[in-house]
């Protein structure tokens, strides 16, 4: 199973960028989405509407300490910053790991998170986002098999059209 860490979100600030890591994470095959930071009940609430409407399984959840889950995470944990090494190169061994921590941040990630994982990982060394980020890892790490992730117990899904939309409720 794949989680994300998404670290220091801010609620005044960050609700949009947080939602949409939690979405592409749900939707690009991780099992659940833990963030570090201000407690959001409102993003919480936005990101588990489109659980409820879309399926799943997806879960979302705050800790006061990225240690702690870093620490007590039972698989290999993954951050991804553009200082780390070469994407291409390093997912062969990342892929031999049965559960994975994808560490994300934010505004600034103090030095000790680049210590407490087992890898740092840039997806290319150029600064972007950790949407981005996670969005390409994710794809990697499944070798595009995420593309296709189906979900339980969806209220809504999509017919697939060549132009138009089909909506099933
Ligand atoms: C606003 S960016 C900050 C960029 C940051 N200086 C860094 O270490 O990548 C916020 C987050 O996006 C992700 N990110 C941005 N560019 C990245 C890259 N090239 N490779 C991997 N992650 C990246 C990281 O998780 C980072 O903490």
């Amino acid at each position: 199973m794949i989680t994300v860490l998404r670290l220091g979100h801010r609620a005044g600030r960050d609700p949009r960028i947080s939602t949409h890591c939690a979405l592409v994470a749900r939707a690009l095959g991780a099992g659940k989405l833990i963030y570090t930071g201000e407690h959001d009940g409102g993003m919480e609430a936005s990101v588990k509407k489109i659980v409820g409407n879309w399926g799943g399984p997806f879960e979302i959840s705050h800790e006061k300490s990225w240690r702690k889950v870093v620490r007590e995470f039972p698989g290999k944990s993954v951050h991804l910053t553009m200082y780390g090494l070469p994407l291409n190169k390093e997912i062969p061994k990342i892929r031999k790991a049965k559960d994975v921590l994808v560490v994300i941040g934010g505004e600034k990630v103090p030095m000790e998170v680049y210590h407490a994982v087992d890898y740092n990982i840039g997806v290319t060394s150029q600064p972007h986002s950790e949407v981005a980020a996670l969005g390409i890892f994710l794809n990697e790490y499944s070798r595009g098999k995420c593309l296709d992730r189906k979900f339980k117990d969806a209220k809504i899904s999509l017919v697939p059209q060549k132009c138009g939309k089909k909506i099933i409720s």
